[in-house]
Formats: structure tokens, sequence, C-alpha cells
């Protein structure tokens, strides 16, 4: 009999396909106007190529590594990425399990669909917030106390969506979100409405609860409003970079959203090395977008990155099989990294250094 698991993460988008509603297949899957961004994310890891090391004694080795001070079983952590329960019933319950459980973390979507008190009861890890800066401020800091309360460990500021990209596959689909599924965590005085009559239901609410004036004063603003470390998101630029860490933010990460934002804005990996390198000691660098195989982490790292975040990935191992699923999709990254690090002649991830990428990006 062939082993019909899948095995690698790509293998799971196939199957997950077959498990959820088309309008949700496209809400996940799909990217803004041309999908170039989208294509082009993946693309960047596949074109670099890695210089390993050989003679190293390989046997004993670690994928461990520390983020914002956890110690975490390796340096990939799930992306917060909205409506779990889309994809499966148990939502952000089970993508908080199977992560923490596989020794890393989770940063939970302002989007979740599961109250974030009880994500952090279901957490046997760290849990990060992911915030939008809302209109109403008083929003944005009743949010903030209330996961400080819960327990989350950092606030993940998202900076590249003052308003929605143009995701046509949701326009065409009237995308709402399915009835019984709501936003847990937000306390608006006007209504959480996802719903559509004419295009996507998604765009209409950030246009009606996001706040377009999104500036450097509201990094400041949620600098003095916690103490929480603060993780700015969704930069693509080193003179971005640095600015948030003159804001006091601890660390950034490299994004564009998954492409789902701005298309044709650079593939994140072709942005890295230039940031890490402005960036130097000053804080954590972490960057997504497209990130599939364990090879592509070491990339990542060896640019300079200290971790790497998965969106679409845990979205797929929920919606075919729940909490398993998503364990699942761990085990496959943790196996592929490990043994890639292997065949790349490193043992810990402080050995993930810039020569693995070529002797002309020892920049
Ligand atoms: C996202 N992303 C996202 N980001 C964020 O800051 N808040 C959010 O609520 C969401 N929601 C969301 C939903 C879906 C369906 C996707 C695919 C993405 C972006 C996400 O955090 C991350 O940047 C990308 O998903 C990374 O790219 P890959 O790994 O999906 O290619
Ligand atoms: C998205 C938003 C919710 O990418 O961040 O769909």
């Amino acid at each position: 009999m062939p082993n019909s698991r899948p095995l690698n993460l790509r293998e799971y988008a196939f199957r997950a396909k077959n498990h959820i509603a088309e309008m949700a297949w496209d809400y996940y899957s799909g990217g803004s106007d041309d999908e170039i961004t989208l294509a082009e994310n993946e693309a960047a890891w596949g074109r670099a190529r890695l210089h390993y090391r050989v003679l190293t004694d390989i046997a004993e080795r670690s994928t461990r590594t520390s983020v914002l001070g956890h110690d975490l079983s390796m340096p990939v952590m799930a992306a917060p990425t909205a409506f779990h329960k889309m994809a499966h019933e148990d939502g952000e319950l089970a993508t908080v399990r199977a992560t923490t459980r596989a020794g890393t973390a989770m940063i939970l979507s302002s989007l979740s669909t599961v109250d974030v008190e009880d994500v952090l009861k279901a957490a046997e890890g760290p849990v990060f917030f992911q915030l939008y800066m809302y209109r109403d401020r008083m929003v944005s800091h009743d949010l903030i106390r209330r996961v400080e309360s819960a327990g989350c460990r950092a606030i993940v500021l998202t900076v590249d969506a003052p308003l929605l990209g143009n995701r046509e596959r949701d326009e065409r689909n009237n995308f709402a979100l399915p009835p019984g599924i709501t936003v847990r965590n937000l306390t608006a005085q006007t209504a959480l409405d996802f719903s559509s009559e004419a295009g996507s239901g998604l765009s209409g609410f950030v246009h009606d609860h996001q706040d377009p004036t999104l500036n450097w004063e509201h990094v400041e603003w949620l600098r003095s409003t916690t103490d929480l470390p603060i993780v700015i998101k969704g930069l693509c630029r080193p003179d971005d970079a640095v600015r948030c860490f003159d804001c006091g933010a601890q660390a950034v990460v490299v994004s564009n959203h998954g492409g789902r934002q701005l298309d044709t804005s650079p593939a994140t990996f072709d942005v890295l090395p230039s940031i890490c390198e402005a960036v130097g000691d000053r804080g954590e660098v972490w960057v997504d977008g497209g990130i599939r195989r364990g090879t592509d982490v070491i990339k990542a790292l060896a640019a300079g990155a200290t971790a790497t975040l998965i969106g679409r990935p845990i979205l797929w191992g929920l919606a075919e099989s729940g909490e398993a699923g998503v364990s699942d999709v761990w085990s496959i990254m943790q196996r592929e990294l490990d043994r890639d690090m292997a065949l790349c002649g490193c043992r810990s991830i402080a050995e993930i250094t810039r020569d693995l990428l070529g002797p002309d990006s020892t920049g």
C-alpha cells in the first residue's frame, strides 16, 4: 500500500481544498490583484541556493532557538491568520494546542473566532497577539488590556493593511463569514459585520473599523500603552525597519501579508538580507511569505532572520484534520529543518550563517 499521508506542506494544500467550501478556499489561498507577489514569495526561496558545509559531524544536533526570550523547539512560528473556524469547527483552539505542543509559538489574529481567554487556557506555550489599529482608539486600548490579562506575551502590530488589498476572488464570491462564526475579541460600538450583498464583506469590515490614518504616532502610542514587547509586522524596507526600533519595537516582521495587500511588492526573501544588515543587533527580524520547506527556513536564518512564520500551511492542516493536521504540519516542518540543517553541516541554529547563501552573499 502506498503511503497516503501528505509528505510535505504543499501537499496539504491539495488535501485541504477537498475539505472546505470554495469561498473559504479562495479566501485562504488567494492574494491581491494578479497574485504576482503571492507566487514570487514562494519562488524567491526556491531560487536561492544553499552552499552546504561538509565533514562537520552532525550526529548530535538541535533546532531549538530563542525568540523574544522564549525557548522554542524551532525558529518557525504560526503567523496570525483570521477565522480558523472556517477551516475547522475547533478553530483557533486546535491551532494553539497543536502549535504550542510542538514547542513553538502562535500569533493569534485580531480576527480570531475563539475568545483569547480560551485560546490561552488551551495553550502550552507562548501566544502573541496580532493587533490592528481601530478607528476608535478605545477599541484598541481595551483589546490590549484584554489580551494582556489573558496572558499574551507580545503585541504584533500589523502595519501593511491600513485598508484591504484588492482580493478579486473575495469580491467575486461576495465573501462573508458563514452563519454561526463570529470574531470574538473585538467589542465595538458599531456592528462587527462581515456579511455582504455585493463584494467582499471583509473589505467592508476593514473599511468600517480599521484606522486608515495608521502612522508612526500609533506605534509610539502603543509603546506608551503596554509593557509587552512590541513587534511590527508587514514591512519591506530597511529604513522602515530601523525606524520601528527607534520607536521602541523589539522585533519586526518582514512580510507582505502573504501577497494579499500590495501586489508586486517584493518577495520577502529578496529584501530580507538588506533589512537584517540595517537592523544589525538592535532587535529581532522575523520573516514570512511562502515558507514551505526546511530549506526555506535555513535561507531566512542565513540571511540574518531570527525566526520565520508560516500562515497558509497551518490553515491547510487545520482544514484537513483539525488539531491532528496542524500537529502533522509541525512534525513535517521540524523533520525537514532537522534533516536540512544536517545536510548543510549545521548542528545548531547558531551555525546557520550567511556563507550558506554562497560567496557572493557574504555582504
Ligand atoms: C493572513 N495574514 C494575516 N496577517 C495579520 O496580521 N492578521 C490577520 O488577521 C491575517 N489574516 C490572514 C488570513 C489568511 C487566510 C492569510 C493567508 C493570511 C497574513 C499572515 O499573517 C502572513 O503574513 C502570511 O500568511 C504569510 O504567508 P504564507 O505563509 O501564508 O505564504
Ligand atoms: C487577511 C486579513 C484579515 O489577510 O488580515 O485576510
